[in-house]
């Protein structure tokens, strides 16, 4: 008999320091206005230092606590990023590294915005084949460190934080029940961010490179997200035979309030099943659709027998979802 994949935790960290809308007008040409009539965003969390291996290792010890496991209990530690600290050691290995995790493998995965779905497909199959009973996979980022500072029109849009959930084998049902992961590299140059080093702008005051940073066709990667969680949702309801009304959350990547409102009208699903907090945190790629199914968890409003849809896109150009029957 083929084994469930279960959510057994969740857990997200954010660095402490808060930028706002305002705090940014004093950097770029914009205004709070601009910024929240065109993105949803108010404010979001910028590092002041810490790496993204940092935020990763806080977020991936808050999982293994949610989940009530142990270091040694995990299998394999799946670290979704576009901002490693480094290329070796990946951000995977010093987070099991710190964990104590001895017993696991440990990987980074590059799927941009799409990070965390491709993480948790990945672990699904691992976990679904018997390989491995329990994965811990994070989404962290540090884009502060991979942004034109005086580029407006994409440094007003991002933030850093870290998310991570724990996949676990059941015999008793429900969890992933259907899934899908997509890719389209002719749109490769829509977002792209050069292999580089990342700079934190409190810290390395020295960012010129401009060249190195994130670069993105904003309306061509609005009209790509609109389009990509439109098609997912579809797809996973074909998939499992579910109406839109069987479907209790949607948690999209949180890029951008304008690109959901539009998804949510273009599937003709209520705008508030579609779980946002983009408002606090920016855009903050991989992270993002953990950190919010962790609020969606510590809001108590997750109840077992819920469906919740996952879904993701991003640079790539990547795509992804996933439906969990909650347990
Ligand atoms: N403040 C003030 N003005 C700005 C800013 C800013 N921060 N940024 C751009 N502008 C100006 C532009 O210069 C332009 O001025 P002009 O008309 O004088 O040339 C004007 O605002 C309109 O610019 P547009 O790019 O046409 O604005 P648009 O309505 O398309 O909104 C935005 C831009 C918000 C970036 C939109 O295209 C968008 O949301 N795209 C998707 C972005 C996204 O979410 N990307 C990440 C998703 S994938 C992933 O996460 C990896």
């Amino acid at each position: 008999m083929m084994s469930h994949v279960i959510i057994k935790g969740t857990g997200s960290y954010l660095p402490e320091n808060v930028m706002s809308n305002d705090d940014l007008s004093k950097m770029v040409d914009t205004s709070d206005d601009w910024i929240r009539t065109r993105t949803g965003i108010s404010e979001r969390r910028i590092s002041t230092g810490e790496r993204t291996s940092d935020l990763a290792y806080e977020a991936g010890l808050r999982a293994l606590k949610s989940a009530n496991l142990k270091p040694d209990e995990i299998d394999l530690i799946i670290c979704a990023t576009i901002t490693a600290d480094s290329f070796m050691p990946s951000c995977a290995c010093k987070v099991q590294g710190r964990l104590g995790a001895s017993l696991a493998a440990a990987f980074d995965l590059t799927a941009a915005c799409t990070g965390m779905i491709y993480g948790m497909v990945t672990a699904e199959q691992f976990i679904k084949t018997g390989m491995y009973s329990n994965v811990l996979v994070i989404g962290a980022e540090t884009l502060s460190g991979a942004l034109d500072w005086e580029d407006r029109s994409t440094c007003v849009l991002f933030g850093d934080g870290a998310s991570a959930v724990v996949l676990s084998r059941s015999d008793s049902g429900g969890g992933i029940i259907g899934s899908n992961l997509e890719a389209d590299g002719s749109k490769k140059n829509l977002l792209t961010l050069p292999a580089t080093t990342m700079l934190n702008p409190y810290v390395d005051k020295d960012i010129e490179d401009k060249q190195y940073k994130i670069s993105m066709q904003g309306q061509e990667v609005f009209k790509f997200a609109v389009r990509t969680i439109t098609s997912n949702i579809d797809f996973l309801l074909n998939k499992t035979g579910l109406t839109k009304e069987d479907i209790d959350y949607i948690i999209p990547h949180q890029a951008n309030l304008r690109i959901i409102e539009q998804a949510a009208k273009f599937c003709k699903v209520p705008v508030d099943k579609f779980f946002m907090n983009l408002d606090r945190y920016g855009n903050t790629s991989a992270a993002s659709i953990g950190i919010a199914l962790d609020e969606l968890v510590a809001s108590g409003n997750l109840n077992p027998g819920n469906k919740i849809i996952l879904v993701g896109f991003g640079g790539g150009m990547t795509g992804g979802s996933i439906l969990i029957e909650w347990v």
